[in-house]
């Protein structure tokens, strides 16, 4: 049994904005149901969604800041979580990243920086809870700093950097070095300086005795330039400890068979009632309603990683197809304005919402025949999983976890029944097309789309298999 100090910047049901908080929400359950002492911490957010008012317990002092911490309970499980509460900086609206309008906070290093101070404080047992974590598990930039803290403690507990996505690093001036007071020390190549700027997500890339990054796929592609963003050498500097886990996804909050926000419920067995869901999805979206038109699916963060783009290049030929699309998401506003152009312009063909809504999220995940994942690149991605535990078959540009998740339908793939989504290798408009296509007509030859959805919704996508991984590395620390 180990005690660990999950850090992170978000965590589903208290606050999301994207995959992170899934996997916050879901990995520290499945760590303690094999056994562990396992607390979650995060800031204290004014956006949180808390069922009841969390329970102060004592107070930090850091950099001339009084710092309380509360502690709460995460939903539907006994993992404890710590809630860093500073009012000047959390609670105000907005997300984690952004004010209540989209603009990044101005003092979001400083934000980040003390929360890195107070998971430093916890990991130590300076703040007074009477607990020490033999593992501090951290996880993207935000929380970057605290294994380069530690580093500098006197016989730290072991910690663990987890790599969700290296296009975000927490980079800043130089002269944010010295405004967030920081170690002297840690001013160096080899440590947080990064081409003469401040670098967040280098502290956990230098300093953590194990980095983790979520598919094994992904592992190997932050090792390139390609996809290393200049951070290449120093992970493959690191690559004995560097490891690819895969995401598993919470199968209560994601089940056909219960999903409580989801109006017709289904499984592989009976998957006739799926078709509840699509004719919701059309009304609610002012689609014509047709049961037997192919509804194509795409629920994302509309920035350039999710090859948005590439949607948008062949929108006004996909209107020519037989097909619905819908689509939900938020983030560039041109992508925004394009796509809801486009939806003026053909009102029979796509719907677009602009925002974030969980509700929708599982009812297009439900009500779609096809999946659409065109990411440029995804460290996991967890739509795809989503998409075939619902029996809606997933369209993925062969990259990251999008590779390692799911079953190409080829020729052979087909025969043996192990088909669950299709995917392409080139992340160009006319490859994506040409998926497209390849999925229509998949689609119209029924008794083979069926055994697609059924053998997609027996794959297992648990925890239980990845937490272990998790656990066995914990091991070796
Ligand atoms: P990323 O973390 O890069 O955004 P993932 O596929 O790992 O990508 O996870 C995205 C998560 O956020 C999924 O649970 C997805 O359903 C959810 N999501 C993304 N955009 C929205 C939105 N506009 N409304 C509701 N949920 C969303
Ligand atoms: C990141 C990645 C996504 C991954 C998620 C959870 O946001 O973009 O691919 O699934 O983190 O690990």
């Amino acid at each position: 049994m180990k005690k660990i100090l999950f850090a992170t910047s978000e965590a589903h049901p208290l606050i999301k904005t994207g995959g992170l908080a899934d996997v916050a929400g879901s990995l520290p359950k499945a760590l303690a149901e094999l056994g562990h002492d396992i607390r979650l911490i995060l800031p204290n957010y004014q956006a949180l969604t808390l069922e009841d008012k969390p329970r102060y317990i004592c107070t930090v002092r850091v950099d001339n800041r009084e710092v309380n911490i509360l502690e709460t309970q995460l939903p539907d499980s006994n993992v404890l979580v710590w809630l860093v509460d500073y009012r000047p900086f959390f609670d105000h609206p907005g997300n984690p990243y952004v004010d209540e309008h989209g603009i990044p906070w101005p003092n979001i290093a400083e934000r980040f920086a003390l929360f890195c101070r107070i998971i430093t404080e916890v990991a130590m047992n300076r703040a007074y809870l009477d607990w020490q974590p033999d593992i501090v598990h951290c996880n993207d930039w935000q929380t970057g700093l605290a294994p380069a803290f530690l580093s500098l403690e006197s016989q730290p507990p072991a910690s663990v950097f987890t790599i969700h996505n290296l296009a975000y690093q927490g980079l800043f001036p130089a002269s944010s070095f010295s405004q967030l007071n920081l170690p002297g020390q840690l001013w160096h190549p080899e440590a947080l300086e990064y081409h003469g700027m401040l670098s967040f997500i280098k502290g956990g890339l230098a300093f953590a005795d194990i980095l983790t990054t979520v598919s094994p796929t992904y592992a190997q592609e932050i090792q390139t330039p390609e996809f290393g963003y200049g951070l290449e050498g120093l992970l493959s500097h690191r690559h004995d400890v560097l490891h690819g886990i895969l995401n598993g996804i919470d199968m209560d909050d994601w089940n056909p068979e219960t999903d409580p926000l989801i109006p017709g419920h289904y499984s592989a067995h009976r998957l006739k009632d799926k078709v509840i869901n699509k004719i919701q999805l059309q009304q609610q979206m002012q689609l014509p309603e047709d049961e037997s038109v192919p509804i194509f699916g795409m629920v994302c963060r509309l920035v350039e990683q999710k090859g948005i783009d590439l949607m948008l290049k062949n929108l006004t030929e996909l209107v020519q197809l037989p097909l619905q699309f819908v689509l939900l998401g938020s983030g560039d506003k041109s992508v925004e304005y394009n796509l809801q152009e486009f939806s003026r312009l053909y009102p029979e063909k796509i719907a677009v919402t602009i925002g974030y809504n969980e509700a929708l999220s599982h009812l297009i995940e439900a009500g779609s025949d096809i999946f659409l994942m065109p990411s440029r690149f995804e460290p996991c991605g967890l739509n795809q999983m989503y998409s075939q535990r619902y029996g809606t078959i997933p369209i993925v540009r062969k990259t990251g976890g999008l590779a390692d998740t799911i079953e190409d339908a080829l020729p052979e793939s087909l025969k043996n029944e192990t088909a669950t989504g299709i995917a392409f290798n080139h992340p160009e408009s006319d490859a994506l097309l040409e998926a497209i296509k390849r999925s229509l007509v998949l689609f119209d030859n029924k008794p083979l789309w069926r055994k697609i959805q059924r053998s997609a919704m027996k794959k297992d996508f648990s925890w239980t298999n990845s937490a272990r991984q998790y656990q066995a590395l914990y091991d070796t620390v």
